[in-house]
């Protein structure tokens, strides 16, 4: 099955690593599994991916140009350099706020009870590459993390941040989606919503590839 032949995709996986030192960091439990498998599985159709990951435990997925970063400005720096590609797809958990100022070196504690961190937001990257204003790929592909009012909250994100399908998954810990083998997701576009049943994170990327096969 080569139907991907000749097509760009960008998929951006795992999560992001923020330093608050040089020993420390701030980073979320994406494990990177289903942004690797759908890399994986659109190559396996023929298409030409570049797989942009935060740091995660799980091997590189072969044939696959990897590119490996740790911040979320790294990850907006490698996807804008990615570009152009015709589909992307951003898996990755990407941490929402990063130390203002990281320490230099390793902080050390003081007599204070408490510490301050004061943190800056990141950049979209979701949103950078959804509305880039040359060169927005033709399929623009968001996940959704969320432990409440899935549908709603999704069909919110698909509006803010100007993508065309939002595959939103319910992360609340009982539904061990992190780092799971497994993923229930509901797939939402401007005039749809459809809820998938729970599926293997192969299979939902083997159902992402034929309604990508579709929509092209
Ligand atoms: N995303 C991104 N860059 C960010 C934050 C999120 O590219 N700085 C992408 C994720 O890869 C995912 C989508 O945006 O495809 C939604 O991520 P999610 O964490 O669910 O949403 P947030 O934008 O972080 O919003 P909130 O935390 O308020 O739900």
């Amino acid at each position: 099955m080569h139907e991907l032949h000749g097509i760009k995709v960008l998929v951006t996986s795992g999560p992001t690593k923020e330093r608050i030192d040089p020993v420390r960091y701030l980073s979320n439990d994406s494990s990177g599994k289903q942004g690797h498998i759908i890399a994986e599985v659109l190559a396996k159709a023929g298409a030409s991916v570049t797989l942009i990951s935060g740091p995660v435990a799980i091997p590189d997925p072969e044939e696959i140009t990897m590119i490996k970063v740790e911040s979320a400005e790294e990850m907006l720096a490698a996807c804008l350099n990615a570009l152009p590609v015709d589909i992307a797809i951003c898996a990755a958990a990407v941490s929402d706020f990063r130390p203002k100022a990281p320490f230099p070196q390793k902080f050390k504690k003081t007599e204070e009870s408490t510490l301050i961190l004061e943190l800056v937001k990141n950049p979209d990257i979701l949103h950078c590459l959804a509305t880039h204003p040359q060169l927005r790929p033709k399929l623009v592909i968001g996940f959704a993390a969320e432990t409440e009012q899935l549908l709603l909250n999704a069909q919110q994100k698909l509006a803010r941040k100007g993508c065309d399908w939002i595959m939103a998954n319910d992360v609340s810990s009982a539904n061990g989606v992190f780092g799971g083998e497994e993923n229930t997701v509901l797939r939402v576009t401007q005039h749809e919503a459809e809820a998938w049943p729970k599926m293997s994170k192969q299979k939902v990327a083997e159902r992402l590839r034929d309604l990508i096969i579709a929509a092209l």
